[in-house]
């Protein structure tokens, strides 16, 4: 039993392997926030709950006599704005008369087996017997508004999600200006928040801060999870580190508009508020309807960062991620785009096919270009036909002539977007977003479709489905080029146009969810101009995505590092591409773009005619390598040896396997030192009784020698040259 009520003290307690969570309801029906930690077996933690009268923090009515009890201090489960809790809330609620009062108070709550489920949203799933679900029911009197709290407990993986669901039980619409789906309230400690920002070509950058009295957010208003604030964030001890610390995450499982407030309030408390941005949001909650904020993935490790991410890695390998390909080998692929980019026909892709074939290569992926008028960005995405004139005799012949090389083919597309310069938009411009007499704001040329409207989803839909059922194709990249602007739905009334942000969002489920259920053995990998919308949303429909569309090992190591914090290395789409890099101009050694790719899914992004012959010696090698290693990288445990931080020369990490068997170290000197010093580093995660060699060596190490005295690399000069060592168990 994870989840277990005291009545006597109405203490509702969440406990899972190393961790508890604790609420208590008091008798005016307040739904108060006692405990999320280290697990404390069983203790009530209530105690640590002290309130005194504090100026300027008011009182609830029936409480007026107790002036040391006050909304604005006391730690709760989840907060509504305009009833005298000042800080970050959230809900805001505009009720029928005009008033913004919401007075939740506790009405009950029921214990389920299994693990709840979000309709029309992902959500983390049971695979069987994992899970159970807490489900609190807070209620405002005057309007009938209720608010159903979720928490989902998976016991053995350290795991509670949170979701709401905001429940019209009145008799007039009630307009949520806000709903957010957690808020977490830390009464005790002093906290740095981690997060993830960057921009396209360099996502997910690490940052470290402290908190400070101030109210922070880490926020996307652009429609996507975007490049620039990944939906997740950290706050952990001032002393965590990769070892050691307590460390919260918060995982925000949606692609759209997010937005995390962390405040810091008058008495020190740190409150977290994780939910979809409210600007532009208003949602019509009509009688009868339900609201579904979508979930938050909850964990804490007292084992640092690593602790942390090992939780992350592990429930979203097999909670999140779905379908054949989850577990399963997933192809070495070779995608055209950097090697062709708009410029081929069938006899150009042929050849590459070909030639990777020969390499190694399982998958032939086809880019940007194939369909409609897409000679350029200028045109064509929304026809999803295939350009004859490029690929003469259409998909199919081209597919069997890959199929023959012994390779699987893939093809890309951007099923959300149109040019103004494409038959569909010349048919349907009103599917598009635009503001009524206003031109909208292009991006790489192009529109966003309306995806909140089912006519545009039931298009798509059918071009993609006969797509699938016409052609063998293997594996789909679904792409997202721009930021949604001028969001407007030309099939709502006005007064719901605060809803099309996430309609759009649910909109892109939907359609997400119907080809990937209709069409099961296909591979689907998410991408948005690189990682734009790296997140667990996408990836419950899509088991990786393409991280970045930078490729270039040096900087791609920064964005895995930043990446690999939440999400595993199976999930990360990486690919060894041609030198000079395209997107920075370094020249780096064949061996440690491979190296750097191979800690993700893997694959090739470049034209090997252009290949001597030592190169393509080097790659059917990388294969082989791969391949030997496969398990061990998807399925091992992940452990970052070295920070990101100013003066340091050398990149290390480490694949370990989960029963200590082997492991796999790499090292990358991503700053060629003159005279240089020493590369060690302390190996984490062996067995420290067992002794471990280095494939092919004799010596034998013990797991405790490595990883508490460390390793000495060979020096290695050029540039950027990198290592990998095996260490096997004897
Ligand atoms: C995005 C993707 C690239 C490529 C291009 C094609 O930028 O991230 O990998 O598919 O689109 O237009």
């Amino acid at each position: 039993m994870s989840i277990t009520f005291d009545k006597d003290r109405q203490l509702l307690t969440l406990e899972t392997k190393n961790v508890t969570y604790q609420m208590q309801t008091d008798n005016y029906g307040f739904l108060h926030h006692v405990y999320f930690g280290r697990k404390v077996n069983g203790s009530d933690m209530s105690y640590t709950n002290v309130s005194y009268d504090r100026g300027f923090s008011g009182n609830p009515y029936d409480l007026r006599y107790n002036r040391a009890f006050s909304l604005d201090t006391m730690p709760q489960e989840y907060t509504s704005f305009g009833v005298g809790d000042f800080r970050v809330n959230a809900l805001s609620v505009v009720n029928a008369d005009g008033s913004y009062g919401a007075d939740f108070r506790c009405v009950g709550h029921k214990v389920e087996s299994g693990k709840y489920s979000i309709p029309g949203m992902p959500a983390v799933y049971d695979n069987g017997g994992e899970a159970e679900t807490l489900i609190v029911t807070l209620m405002d009197q005057v309007t009938g508004l209720k608010v159903h709290l979720y928490y989902g407990v998976f016991e053995d993986k350290d795991i509670i999600t949170r979701c709401v669901r905001i429940e019209n039980s009145g008799r007039a619409v009630a307009r949520l200006e806000k709903a957010a789906s957690v808020c977490l309230d830390m009464p005790f400690g002093q906290w740095d928040l981690v997060h993830f920002h960057g921009r396209h070509c360099m996502e997910r950058q690490m940052e470290r801060s402290p908190l400070i009295h101030s109210i922070q957010t880490i926020a996307s208003k652009r429609g996507m999870s975007s490049h620039h604030h990944n939906p997740f964030v950290i706050l952990c001890d001032r002393e965590a580190n990769e070892d050691r610390g307590d460390c919260y995450g918060l995982m925000f499982m949606y692609s759209g508009n997010h937005k995390t407030e962390i405040e810091v309030d008058q008495l020190e408390n740190t409150r977290v508020v994780m939910g979809i941005h409210d600007a532009q949001f208003l949602w019509n909650l009509r009688p009868g309807e339900s609201f579904w904020a979508p979930e938050v993935i909850l964990s804490f490790s007292p084992d640092g960062f690593t602790g942390l991410s090992h939780n992350y890695h592990n429930i979203i390998r097999h909670n999140v991620c779905r379908g054949k390909y989850k577990l399963q080998r997933r192809p070495v692929l070779i995608n055209n785009w950097e090697a062709t980019y708009f410029d081929f026909n069938e006899k150009k892709l042929l050849e590459i096919a070909k030639q990777s074939a020969e390499l190694g290569v399982e998958l032939f992926v086809l880019d940007d270009g194939w369909f409609g008028s897409r000679n350029s960005d200028l045109s064509g995405l929304g026809d999803w036909f295939v350009n004859t004139e490029k690929i003469k005799g259409g998909l199919q012949p081209l597919i069997e002539q890959v199929n023959a090389l012994g390779m699987k083919f893939g093809l890309w597309i951007e099923p959300e977007m149109v040019n103004e310069d494409s038959n569909l938009y010349r048919a349907h411009p009103d599917w598009a977003f635009y503001q009524p007499n206003r031109a909208p704001s292009l991006a790489r040329n192009q529109m966003v479709l309306d995806m909140s409207r089912a006519d545009v989803r039931d298009y798509l839909y059918n071009c993609i489905s006969a797509l699938l059922r016409e052609n063998h194709i293997e594996y789909i990249k679904w792409d997202m080029n721009r930021a949604l602007s001028d969001v407007y739905s030309h099939s709502l009334a006005p007064e719901r146009q605060g809803e099309v942000s996430h309609l759009y969002v649910l909109g892109v489920y939907d359609l997400m969810n119907r080809l990937t259920r209709d069409f099961p053995d296909v591979l689907f990998e998410g991408c948005a101009g690189g990682g734009g919308r790296f997140d667990p949303g996408i990836l419950y429909y899509s088991p990786q995505i393409w991280c970045s569309d930078d490729t270039d090992p040096i900087e791609r190591i920064k964005i895995q590092y930043g990446t690999s914090f939440g999400y595993p290395v199976s999930t990360m789409g990486a690919h060894v591409s041609a030198s000079p890099n395209h997107q920075t101009g370094r020249t780096t050694p064949l061996e440690t773009r491979a190296v750097v790719a191979m800690s993700g899914t893997f694959g090739y992004e470049l034209d090997p005619s252009k290949l001597k012959k030592r190169e393509k010696q080097e790659i059917r090698r990388q294969i082989e390598e791969f391949h030997k290693y496969y398990w061990l990288i998807q399925d091992g445990l992940f452990y970052r040896l070295t920070k990101e931080e100013p003066g340091r020369f050398f990149h290390a990490w480490q694949f370990v396997a989960q029963d200590g068997s082997e492991s796999l170290v790499n090292v990358v000197i991503t700053s060629p030192q003159p005279n240089s010093c020493l590369i060690h580093v302390r190996l984490k995660g062996l067995d420290p009784d067992a002794e471990y060699v280095i494939e092919g060596h004799s010596r034998r190490f013990t797991g405790s020698a490595l990883m508490y005295g460390g390793y000495t690399f060979p020096l290695v000069s050029g540039d950027y040259p990198s290592m990998q060592v095996h260490f096997v168990r004897v």
